[in-house]
């Protein structure tokens, strides 16, 4: 098994999580290849943070966040690849894993971004890093952040 590092974040406001993004960001190029899972309750930043991460690394236009479809897929710029971004919240049915495709998208070289990844969890594959975002009273936010060395030291 690959080295695992887990550290500890504080995002006082999203300016700080940007700063997190584009550290992150820079840790991922020229070709992002990495599987993302962002853990926290309703409205601690999952979208948040993959926006500005998807915008560091210089994603333009509209950001959805997937919900509905599940599934957003953006183009990066310089032949970076591909990102995928997931909201797993409303998945249920193992067997759409397969239909829509999720199966061969993982197996591929990529980024992609998972949000309530523990509701996918017989189908996803390890982690390369997981970010669990807290959201406290001050509407601060606590990350702990655990995974490859290089990216969570990235984030710091
Ligand atoms: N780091 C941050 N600092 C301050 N405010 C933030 C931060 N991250 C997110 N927010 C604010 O919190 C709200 C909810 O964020 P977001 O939609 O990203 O949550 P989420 O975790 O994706 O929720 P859901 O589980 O519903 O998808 C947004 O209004 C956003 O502006
Ligand atoms: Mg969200």
């Amino acid at each position: 098994m690959s080295a695992i590092l887990e550290t500890h974040l504080l995002w006082p406001d999203e300016a700080a999580a940007q700063a997190s993004a584009q550290r992150l960001a820079a840790a991922l190029l020229p070709a992002p290849d990495a599987l993302i899972e962002l853990h926290g309750p309703l409205g601690a930043g999952k979208t948040t943070f993959t926006r500005l991460l998807l915008r560091a690394l210089g994603v333009e236009g509209r950001i959805k966040s997937p919900s509905y479809a599940v599934m957003e897929t953006y183009e990066l710029p310089s032949g970076a690849g591909t990102a995928s971004h997931f909201d797993f919240y409303r998945f249920g049915d193992p067997r759409e894993w397969e239909d829509a495709g999720f199966r061969d998208i993982f197996a591929a070289p990529g980024l992609k971004l998972c949000e309530w990844p523990e509701k996918a969890a017989g189908q996803l594959p390890p982690a390369d890093l997981q970010l669990f975002i807290e959201l406290m009273p001050d509407d601060s936010r606590r990350v702990r952040a655990v995974g490859a060395p290089r990216l969570v030291e990235a984030l710091a």
